[in-house]
């Protein structure tokens, strides 16, 4: 079949697909899921995600190769990430494997529309796991629904890989230490949307949060990990924190920082006063990939990094990740899994 997309103009927005994967917990199981039609979910009034936020959510993306053949990146950490915010949530987890195939079940049920190789854009897959039922009381709920559902999505930030600008949101946490800011749930977005909003809507890309318990460290954006490049090109440092999401996307760039770039990379508290060590600093996430920040707002001032552009390393670090995972660049061992 040939669909009617002008792939080069996706922005991330959302589309129904043909086909999504839904699998059902009940009296203490989950069953062993299949492919559904139509995006309507039928929910109890009492269901325990409708009131105190009992969700939890992952992002990742297939991409189309030049050959043609369609591939995820590490998709087990997605599995993997999903199992800890639910079990923090006290929500039952899915197997790795009943993840990994509802994955590649949809990938290849929704294969029309994963975006052709050279457009840059993907197919990003929205996992989903809701507490459902009737409930009143806090607590947990005794079924849960899972579904992954899939659109084609081009860059998350307008532009994608173009210099943005940012905004400290000094007046607002996005989550406490000991709270759910390493989950992927769907409380921490809500907690994000007020000062993202105000961030939008004074011209910048998002929000970046910083420490909830000093406001002195930089924590992450509102929804992509943030990493700066040191003036002598030799430290790739992304921030240390109890209360921001393990990223994907940050892990991989620690890696082939280190690996393939010889750069000291680590973790480690980044003071917002401190801007000035760095020559380049970006997001990186599935949805944001990288985006170069041309400046961070704090305070009423305007930090600038480099000279406005792309710095040199930013754009080596967007092209060996982007390079693995549209399949154009060899892989650690493992981070590639073909559909
Ligand atoms: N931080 C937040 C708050 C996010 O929403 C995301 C997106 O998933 C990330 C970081 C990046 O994580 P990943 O690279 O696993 O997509
Ligand atoms: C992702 O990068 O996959 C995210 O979940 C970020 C955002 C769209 C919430």
């Amino acid at each position: 079949m040939t669909v009617s997309i002008d792939w080069n103009a996706l922005g991330f927005n959302y589309m129904e697909l043909p086909h999504r994967y839904e699998a059902h917990y009940r009296n203490g199981a989950w069953d062993k899921g299949g492919l559904v039609e139509g995006n309507v979910l039928t929910l109890n009034v009492g269901s325990p995600a409708l009131h105190y936020g009992q969700s939890a959510f992952e992002g990742m993306k297939a991409y189309r190769t030049k050959s043609g053949t369609i591939q995820l990146f590490r998709p087990e950490l997605n599995a993997n990430r999903l199992h800890d915010s639910a079990e923090k949530l006290l929500m039952p987890p899915l197997s790795v494997a009943q993840f990994l195939d509802a994955a590649m079940q949809v990938v290849a049920a929704n294969a029309d529309y994963v975006p052709p190789y050279g457009t840059g854009a993907t197919l990003y897959l929205r996992p989903l796991l809701l507490g459902v039922g009737p409930n009143i009381g806090v607590a947990p709920a005794k079924e849960y629904l899972f579904t992954i559902f899939a659109m084609p999505v081009g860059a998350y930030y307008k532009g994608g890989m173009v210099p943005t600008k940012f905004m400290v949101a000094d007046h607002a946490d996005r989550a406490a230490h000991y709270g759910t800011g390493q989950s992927k749930v769907g409380g921490n977005y809500a907690a994000s949307l007020q000062a993202g909003r105000y961030a939008h809507e004074h011209g910048f890309g998002d929000a970046i949060y910083l420490d909830p318990i000093q406001h002195r460290y930089i924590e992450e954006v509102g929804s992509a990990n943030f990493f700066g490049i040191t003036k002598d090109e030799k430290r790739f440092l992304t921030p240390q924190s109890p209360s921001i999401l393990p990223s994907i996307t940050r892990r991989s760039l620690l890696t082939l920082a280190r690996d393939r770039f010889g750069l000291d990379a680590e973790e480690t508290q980044i003071p917002i006063d401190r801007l000035d060590q760095f020559g380049e600093a970006g997001a990186c996430g599935t949805a944001a990939v990288i985006t170069p920040i041309a400046s961070i707002t704090y305070n009423g001032e305007v930090h600038q990094f480099g000279a406005g552009g792309i710095g040199p390393m930013t754009q080596k670090l967007y092209d060996e990740l982007t390079g693995i995972q549209f399949g154009d660049v060899a892989a650690s061992a493992g981070w590639i899994v073909p559909v």
